[in-house]
């Protein structure tokens, strides 16, 4: 998967063309769930998207895969082999990292912001499912939520989707990764995929992960536009540490650290930079609506708690006189397109920015 940032040569206008290859299964899946949470403020919006063509016929790995059976005919019974079809996505706006922020207040109402537009796209019957992140990004002084290949249909009457676990581990809630460790151990043992078992992931999953990018927020960033605090180092997040380094284990690991930290109140006040020093009182109490699900099990987090939460600690922020983000010079309309896309109906040109995939 490479995302380009492709421009319209008739207006300027940026957008972010997702290039993908996807199993068959979910060929049209993400595209269907921007579909239906179109129109949702803070959420990417679908433009266009098409199949890339090859030969006339949608581009597929079978295709390629064929060409090379003709030299190695014992590979046929792969019955491993996932085909996948290439894809291509339009969407807007064209964002940076959430990293670049401009102030603490721009961040903390993005994470407000996150949180509403969470609310209706479980409204809308759609749970994201993956948030990390990466899955977020920021343009203009607003915030969006992007990535919507892990997001799940609610089925209606239900509160849950089922997968076998899916996510960004150091990001994924305790419940999720509880039952993921279960089901890997099942495996381990077993070596019998039939016995793994179904895991709902709710939307106070979604808002538990929320908590833990906020916190890696607050720990990592020492000021406005991506400045990495002096103070900041990756065991302020073992679950990270432990996700990163530890292979096998790794679910266990981040399962037991992100425990030991919600019942320690003072461990992670401790790690928020001091440019996030403000903070502290509202990484306790995110904590500590997160504990109090862990030791009550009737107890639950929706989304007005958090919004309250946040909105309540907006209210109470001073405005900072930090330096806003720059504003972009107009760009001028090109001449010429320097590339043309090579499928699909739309017009729009590449400009050569890229970034890989980072989940
Ligand atoms: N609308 C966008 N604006 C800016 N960057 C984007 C946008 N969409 C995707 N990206 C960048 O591309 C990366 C990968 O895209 P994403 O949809 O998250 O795919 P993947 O499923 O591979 O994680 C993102 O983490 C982000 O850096
Ligand atoms: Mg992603």
């Amino acid at each position: 998967m490479v995302c380009y940032c492709v421009r319209d040569p008739t207006d300027g206008k940026d957008y972010v063309m997702k290039d993908c290859w996807v199993p068959e299964a979910k060929r049209y899946h993400e595209v269907a769930v921007l579909k239906q949470v179109h129109g949702i403020p803070n959420v990417v919006q679908l433009v266009d998207d098409w199949d890339v063509m090859y030969d006339g016929e949608p581009d597929c790995t079978a295709r390629i895969r064929d060409r090379y059976q003709q030299f190695d005919p014992d590979d046929r019974d792969d019955h491993r082999f996932c085909n996948r079809f290439h894809r291509q996505l339009v969407m807007t706006p064209c964002g940076e990292p959430l990293s670049h922020f401009s102030s603490r207040k721009e961040l903390i109402c993005a994470f407000c912001d996150f949180v509403v537009a969470h609310r209706l796209m479980v409204e809308c019957g759609i749970l994201h499912g993956d948030l990390s992140l990466n899955n977020f990004i920021i343009y203009e002084g607003n915030s969006y939520f992007i990535d919507f290949d892990y997001a799940r249909f609610i089925e209606e009457g239900k509160t849950s989707t089922i997968s076998f676990g899916t996510g960004t581990i150091p990001y994924i809630s305790m419940r999720v990764l509880k039952k993921m460790l279960r089901n890997a151990e099942t495996v381990k043992k077993t070596a019998d995929a039939t016995q793994l078992q179904q895991i709902e992931h709710y939307m106070c999953d979604d808002l538990e992960s929320m908590f833990y990018i906020f916190f890696e927020f607050v720990t990592k960033y020492g000021g406005a536009h991506g400045i990495v605090a002096p103070t900041w180092d990756k065991l302020a997040m073992p679950w990270l540490e432990a996700y990163e380094n530890l292979g096998a284990s790794s679910l266990l690991t981040t399962f037991l650290s992100k425990k030991g930290a919600i019942y320690e109140g003072d461990f992670l006040m401790d790690r928020v930079s001091d440019y996030f020093s403000e903070f502290k009182p509202l990484v306790n109490e995110w904590r500590s609506q997160i504990h109090l699900t862990e030791i009550d099990t009737n107890a639950t987090i929706i989304h007005d708690h958090i919004f309250q939460m946040l909105a309540m600690f907006i209210a109470k922020l001073e405005d900072s006189d930090e330096i806003p983000i720059p504003i972009p010079l107009p760009y001028p309309p090109p001449q010429s397109p320097t590339v043309q896309p090579t499928a699909g109906p739309s017009t729009l040109p590449r400009t050569g920015t890229t970034w890989s995939s980072t989940s």
